[in-house]
C-alpha cells in the first residue's frame, strides 16, 4: 500500500471516530516540505458540511492521532490545516517493506487488465526518419509502465505496407529492372527466388518514385494500377511486397534495436483487410454506412462538439479504402484476437481529429465493447535549434539512424575523453549515453508539448537529464564497490542526518509517482521523480562523508541507502527503457 494510503486510512479513521465523514481524511504529499512531510485539509471541506470552524474539527482529529507510534508529530497549523511527519522507524519500515517487495511498492492494479499499445507506425519502403521518434520513444515508455503498474501488455507496431508508397516502389523497380522473374506474365510463386535488393536502395527508391509521381502523370496512373493489382491479391506484386516488407523490416527493427525498442506483433495495415468486409457488414447492419459525394461514410458529430468533425470516409468514390477504413478493421482484428481493456494509439498530435472519428464510428459500430477505453496519445514535434521540425544541416528530412550516429558520435567522443580504467568497454557506454540522452530528452517534455532537441543539454552530467542519471547510478556503484558490497540488505534502523530522511522519503512516495504516471499516461512524472531522487541523493552524498564515516552503524545505514537508491532509480529508468552504465 502506497504511504499516502497508510496515513489517509489513518487520518481518515480519526475523522470518522469524530463522527466526521472518512473522506475528510485525504493525505497528500506537504507543499512546505521544510515543515512537515504530509498534510490533511480535509478540515476545510468539513467546515462546510458541519458549519464549524476547520481548526476545530482539525483539532478533535489530531487529537485521536495522539500516541500513534508511526507519527512523530501531528500538528494544527493555520485555519485548520493537519501538517504530519512520520517516525524513522515508520518511514525505515516502509522503505524495507517497498525494496523486499518484487514492484518496489508501485500499486498494483486489481484487475490485470490487458492493454494494447500501437505505436513506431513506420511506413514500408520509406526510411525511418525522426517523425518517427518520438512515437517509438514514449509508446516504450508507456508500455513498460502500464507493466511496471500490474497490467498486460500488447505491442503492435501497425506498419503502413498498404498504402500507395507500396505501388510506387514497386512500380519504379518494375521500370528499372522489367527482367525480374516476379514480373513475368507467367510467375512462379513456387520458385520465386527473391530480389536483388537492400534496406539502402529502398530507401532511396521511395523518395524518387515519390518526386517522380508528381511530374510523370503516366508513371502515378501505374503506381496506383500497381497498388490495385497487390490489393487484388496479384501474385507477382505480392511476392515482391513481401521482399520488400522483408528488407525494409530487418532495417527497421535495426534502428529500434538501437533504441531498446521493441514489439510483440509486426502486423501491418494489410492485415487488417480480411476484416473489412466484417467491417462493412456491421456497418451496414446497424444503418450506419451512408453515400455523400460518392463516397461512403459513417456520420460521428455529436451535439456538444466545439467544432465540426466531418463524418468518416470509409469507402471513397473510387470504391479504395482509406486509412479509417484499415484502423476500424484492425480493432475488428483485436478484438477478435486480444480482447483488450484499453488500447492506447501513441501517434502525432496532428492526427488526432483522425483518431476522434474513429474511436466515435467504433463505439457507435460497437466493434469493441462500450466499456474499453481507446485513447490517442498525441504527441508534438521534436524541432531544432530554430524552432521548427528538426533537419538535417542541409534542410533535408533527418534519417533516424542519422540523428542516432550523430548523438552517438558526441557520446563517444566524451567518454573517449573521460580516464576509464582501459577494460571499460566505451562503445556500450556510449551507446548507453546516446539512448539516454535521446529518451530522457524527449520523455522529460508533457508528450503534447514541442520540444528542442539540444544535445549540449541533453546530454549534460548534471541537470534534468539522462546522463546525470547515469552518473549518479554509476557513483552509488563505485561507493559500494569500495564498500565490498555492504549495504545490500537494507536493515537500517536508526536515521541519522536530516538529508538522509528527505532521500528515504523520497524513495518511498516513488511507487505513487509510477501510479500517477499511469493515470496521467504520462512519462514525464517518471523522469522528474527519477531527478527528484538523483537530485536528493546528491545533497545526500554531499553532507555525509559515507565511506570515511567511523561509526559502523551510520556507515552501514548509508551504504544501504546508496543501494536502494539504485534500486529504485534503477526501476525508473527501466520503465524509461533507458540501460544503466557500471561506471561514467
Ligand atoms: N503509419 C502512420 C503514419 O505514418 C501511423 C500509424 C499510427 N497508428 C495507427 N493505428 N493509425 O502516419
Amino acid at each position: 500500500m502506497s504511504i499516502t494510503k497508510i496515513l489517509t486510512d489513518k487520518l481518515s479513521a480519526a475523522f470518522a471516530e469524530c463522527g466526521y465523514s472518512a473522506e475528510l481524511g485525504t493525505v497528500v504529499t506537504s507543499d512546505r516540505p521544510d515543515l512537515c512531510q504530509f498534510q490533511c485539509n480535509g478540515a476545510f471541506a468539513g467546515a462546510k458540511l458541519y458549519h464549524k470552524a476547520p481548526r476545530m474539527i482539525a483539532a478533535d482529529a489530531a487529537a485521536k492521532l495522539e500516541g500513534d507510534a508511526d507519527l512523530e508529530k501531528v500538528e494544527v497549523v493555520g485555519a485548520g490545516f493537519i501538517n504530519i511527519t512520520v517516525s524513522d522507524e515508520f518511514l525505515l519500515g516502509y522503505v524495507k517493506q517497498a525494496l523486499a517487495d518484487e514492484n518496489l511498492g508501485i500499486p498494483q492494479a486489481e484487475k490485470p487488465e490487458t492493454v494494447v499499445l500501437d505505436y513506431g507506425g513506420p511506413n514500408v519502403a520509406k526510411p525511418l526518419h525522426i517523425g518517427h521518434l518520438r512515437s517509438a520513444v514514449i509508446g516504450e515508455a508507456l508500455k513498460r509502465l502500464v507493466r511496471a503498474t500490474g497490467r498486460k501488455t500488447i505491442s503492435d507496431v501497425h506498419l503502413g505496407d498498404w498504402g500507395l508508397q507500396m505501388g510506387l516502389v514497386m512500380a519504379e523497380l518494375q521500370e528499372r529492372h522489367p527482367e525480374w522473374a516476379c514480373f513475368a506474365e507467367d510467375f512462379d510463386a513456387e520458385n520465386f527466388a527473391g530480389v536483388d535488393l537492400d534496406a539502402e536502395s529502398l530507401n532511396v527508391i521511395y523518395p524518387f518514385a515519390s518526386a517522380k509521381s508528381k511530374e510523370n502523370d503516366d508513371f502515378k496512373q501505374k503506381a496506383r494500377a500497381v497498388t490495385a493489382k497487390l490489393q487484388k491479391g496479384d501474385p507477382g506484386y505480392t511476392a515482391l511486397w513481401r521482399e520488400i516488407i522483408r528488407i525494409s523490416v530487418a532495417d527497421m527493427k535495426k534502428n529500434y534495436e538501437n533504441l531498446n525498442v521493441d514489439f510483440d506483433y509486426w502486423y501491418g495495415e494489410s492485415d487488417a483487410e480480411k476484416y473489412v468486409p466484417e467491417l462493412l457488414d456491421v456497418l451496414n447492419e446497424k444503418g450506419l454506412l451512408h453515400e455523400s459525394q460518392g463516397a461512403m461514410v459513417v456520420d460521428v458529430a455529436e451535439e456538444s462538439d466545439k467544432i465540426t468533425i466531418p463524418p468518416v470516409i470509409i469507402k471513397k468514390s473510387d470504391n479504395s479504402n482509406i486509412y479509417a477504413t484499415t484502423d476500424l478493421a484492425t480493432l475488428i482484428q483485436r478484438e477478435h484476437d486480444f480482447k483488450p481493456d484499453q488500447i492506447w494509439y501513441i501517434v502525432d498530435a496532428r492526427q488526432g481529429l483522425h483518431f476522434t472519428q474513429v474511436f466515435r464510428c467504433a463505439k457507435k459500430a460497437g466493434l469493441v465493447p462500450e466499456e474499453v477505453t481507446l485513447a490517442h496519445i498525441g504527441y508534438g514535434t521534436m524541432n531544432g535549434a530554430d524552432g521548427k521540425p528538426y533537419k538535417t544541416r542541409e534542410g533535408g528530412v533527418m534519417r533516424l539512424a542519422d540523428f542516432y550516429n550523430t548523438v552517438y558520435e558526441a557520446a563517444l567522443e566524451r567518454v573517449s575523453a573521460s580516464n576509464f580504467s582501459k577494460d571499460a568497454d566505451r562503445e556500450d557506454i556510449a551507446r548507453k549515453i546516446t539512448v539516454a540522452t535521446i529518451k530522457f530528452g524527449d520523455l522529460v517534455n508533457y508528450c503534447m508539448k514541442d520540444y528542442v532537441f539540444d544535445m549540449d543539454k541533453f546530454m549534460a552530467p548534471d541537470g534534468k537529464t539522462g546522463s546525470f542519471l547515469l552518473y549518479t547510478i554509476a557513483r552509488i556503484n563505485s561507493i559500494l564497490k569500495k564498500a565490498e558490497g555492504a549495504g545490500e540488505q537494507f536493515d537500517s534502523s536508526a536515521v541519522y542526518t536530516d538529508s538522509e530522511r528527505d532521500l528515504l522519503l523520497k524513495i518511498s512516495l516513488s511507487g505513487e509517482a509510477f501510479a500517477l504516471a499511469y493515470r496521467e499516461k504520462a512519462p514525464s512524472v517518471i523522469c522528474e521523480n527519477a531527478y527528484q531522487l538523483a537530485s536528493a541523493f546528491s545533497k545526500f552524498y554531499h553532507d555525509n562523508h559515507i565511506l570515511t564515516e567511523e561509526d559502523a552503524d551510520k556507515k552501514r545505514a548509508w551504504l544501504n541507502i546508496c543501494a536502494a537508491v539504485r534500486t529504485v532509480l534503477e526501476k525508473h529508468l527501466d520503465v524509461l527503457g533507458i540501460e544503466p552504465v557500471e561506471m561514467m
